[in-house]
């Protein structure tokens, strides 16, 4: 019997994929100077379509949400290479789907603030995606309050589930939020947040892309 060590290959190729990188300053700058544009007039007024228990959320014109598109599918491109690379993706969508076959027609912004929450939901489209705004710093610090000293400290994270409770397997998937923090999962992948309690808002900006090369309506 030999203990040398040797070669082992090991993953968990299973499951959603998700995708985290950061948007630019020219993209944080212009979602944040329109959001608080919106917020001023209280214009587009956005909660019939949303599930989130949260008073303001906005959808942005359709000439901003021209302007951010580019940024956010150019990413969003990078996610579905991986995605590919994977193997999970399957045709009609091709390993690296062009930017060309992407649309973004669907872009709100929330403003979050303490004792608001969004509970379990999904969205539509294929991919989706959430960035950050405005963080302030005492969310991420709750997680040091009385309230937050058990096994499962949750204040202001972002929650993704999926699968089933068996042993040795993450059914659950935690994202504390940064500041342009931008994270994309698939559309319908359950996901949720949880509320914090200090005095703050949090601002984000959420979105749903599909592709015009599909009957997306079957996703
Ligand atoms: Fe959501």
């Amino acid at each position: 019997m030999s203990k040398e060590p040797r070669k082992s290959a090991w993953g968990a190729p299973f499951g959603p994929l998700i995708y985290q990188s950061t948007i630019s300053q020219e993209l944080h700058q212009l979602m944040l100077t329109e959001a608080l544009k919106l917020q001023e007039k209280k214009e587009n007024d956005y909660r019939q379509n949303l599930a989130g228990n949260i008073e303001e959320e906005y959808a942005y014109s359709d000439s901003v949400r021209a302007r951010c598109t580019d940024e956010i599918l150019f990413l969003c491109s990078d996610y579905t290479e991986k995605i590919g690379s994977q193997g999970a993706l399957v045709q009609p969508w091709t390993k690296s789907i062009p930017e060309a076959d992407l649309e973004l027609p669907q872009l709100w912004v929330n403003f979050q603030k303490g004792g608001e929450w969004n509970p379990p939901h999904c969205h539509s489209g294929l991919f989706s995606f959430v960035t950050y705004l405005q963080v302030p710093p005492e969310i991420g610090q709750e997680k040091d309050e009385e309230h937050q000293k058990n096994s499962f400290p949750s204040a202001g994270r972002l929650q993704f589930d999926y699968g089933e409770h068996i042993p040795f397997t993450n059914v659950t998937h935690q994202m504390l939020p940064q500041e342009k923090m931008i994270v994309f999962f698939p559309a319908r992948l359950r996901h949720y947040v949880y509320p914090f309690k200090s005095e703050v808002t949090r601002i984000s900006v959420s979105g749903n892309i599909f592709s015009n090369k599909t009957n997306w309506q079957n996703y």
